[in-house]
């Protein structure tokens, strides 16, 4: 028998699907700690979506309030909830690739579970897709949108000023490139997904520059709502969240060329030299340690530095904890102390062949920081 159309009809055990109908629309939601948000919102999507076949995918991160069992107890209610549920990953992004790669329907949606999006729009996002565009937008600046209701003063300037600084990545004219909030076509996102950034969280703006330096920009529509406040729990952006974000936005503007992980780095190194010279102007001052001393303290304190903030901001996502957290940073140790041996070796082979400080002293800092990078990627956080 090489007909594999099966009729679902004799499937039907028990009787309880009575005909299988296929999701329109999947609409991807990423958690963490988002427990008593699930079941309104379920609700809500349920009012909206009334008519549109649609299931809802919950990408959770294993949180600890139990959000994951939360949504698979609803799950056991209705047909159409599925959870995705990741033990010891973290990440916005990821979670929302692996959620939208994970559906059957054509079109998909992201939004996120606070109830801030309004999810009253989807229709009109969904039959605007429908009509042809690509990517379709829920924007709070454009026409009737608004943000000033679900933002914070400090929040809304860095929001405004995160948005200029994309619309100059995106190249395009979109109002709202930072939303976490759009509707896309899954043909379209499957040809993009394999050249986008895991490790950021806006996956909207990656989207838009990524198909645009692929040759083949998304076509956009936008669809205008008001930024609710917050229903249950906290937001998780944070100021690393905000510095991760220019490093992925960095990384976008060398084309891709440095990854955001090594600009992350890259910037910890940067702030470890300053933590340096603190510590040893404090030592050799008044501690009155004498330089030799003063010296081996400072690279110690500033190689701890590096090591606990690459933890957290560089690697949040595989971050180490607990008997790791101590190996790896012995580790870490010995790993940059070799880079101390490339930097110094290749700055005086470079000053014997031209008597040149600044680009000798530059190369081996540049040496060290590849090496240390390279390797505590493979060995430390792997
Ligand atoms: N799976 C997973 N993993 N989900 C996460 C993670 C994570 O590491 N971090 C956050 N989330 C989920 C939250 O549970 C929520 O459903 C959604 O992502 C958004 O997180 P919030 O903490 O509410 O973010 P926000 O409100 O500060 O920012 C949102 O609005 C911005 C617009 O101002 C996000 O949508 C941003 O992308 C958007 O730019
Ligand atoms: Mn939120």
């Amino acid at each position: 028998m090489n007909d594999i159309s099966i009729n679902t009809q004799t499937l039907d055990a028990g009787g309880l699907v009575a005909h299988f109908v296929p999701p329109e629309l999947a609409v991807v939601i990423p958690t963490f700690k988002e427990r008593d948000n699930i079941a309104l919102l379920y609700k809500n999507l349920s009012i909206a979506l009334e008519g549109t076949p649609w299931e809802m995918i919950v990408v959770d991160d294993d949180s600890p309030d139990g959000t994951a069992e939360a949504v698979k107890a609803l799950g056991r209610q209705h047909s159409n909830i599925r959870c995705i549920k990741r033990i010891g990953r973290r990440g916005l992004s990821s979670a929302c690739i692996e959620g939208i790669l994970s559906t059957t329907a054509p079109f998909v949606a992201v939004m996120d579970a606070d109830h801030q999006h309004d999810e009253r729009i989807l229709p009109q996002m969904l039959s605007k897709a429908q009509d042809g565009a690509e990517l379709v937008v829920g924007s709070r600046f454009a026409g009737e949108g608004s943000a000033e209701k679900g933002l914070s003063s400090t929040r809304l300037w860095g929001s405004n000023m995160a948005t200029r600084l994309s619309s100059l990545v995106a190249g395009r004219n979109v109002t709202d490139p930072m939303s976490g909030f759009f509707l896309i076509r899954r043909d379209a996102f499957e040809r993009v997904a394999p050249m986008l950034a895991a490790d950021g969280f806006k996956i909207l703006l990656d989207l838009i520059v990524t198909s645009g330096r692929m040759g083949a920009p998304l076509t956009i529509g936008e669809v205008p709502y008001t930024f609710r406040s917050r229903h249950a729990g906290e937001s998780k952006m944070s100021p690393l969240i905000a510095i991760q974000f220019l490093g992925l936005w960095l990384s976008k503007l060398t084309g891709g060329l440095l990854p955001t992980s090594f600009l992350l780095f890259a910037m910890v190194g940067a702030s470890g030299v300053a933590v340096h010279l603190a510590t040893l102007s404090l030592a050799t001052g008044p501690l009155n340690t004498g330089f030799v001393a003063g010296q081996i303290i400072a690279t110690l304190a500033a190689m701890t530095w590096n090591f606990f903030l690459n933890n957290v901001l560089t690697y949040s996502d595989r971050r180490l904890r607990g008997i790791k957290l101590w190996t790896g940073l012995i580790g870490f140790y010995l790993v940059c102390s070799l880079g101390g041996i490339a930097n110094v070796s290749v700055a005086s082979m470079i000053y014997d062949f031209q008597h040149a400080t600044l680009l000798a002293g530059l190369a081996g800092a540049v040496m060290s920081s590849v090496f240390n990078y390279a390797v505590t990627r493979m060995i430390t956080w792997k």
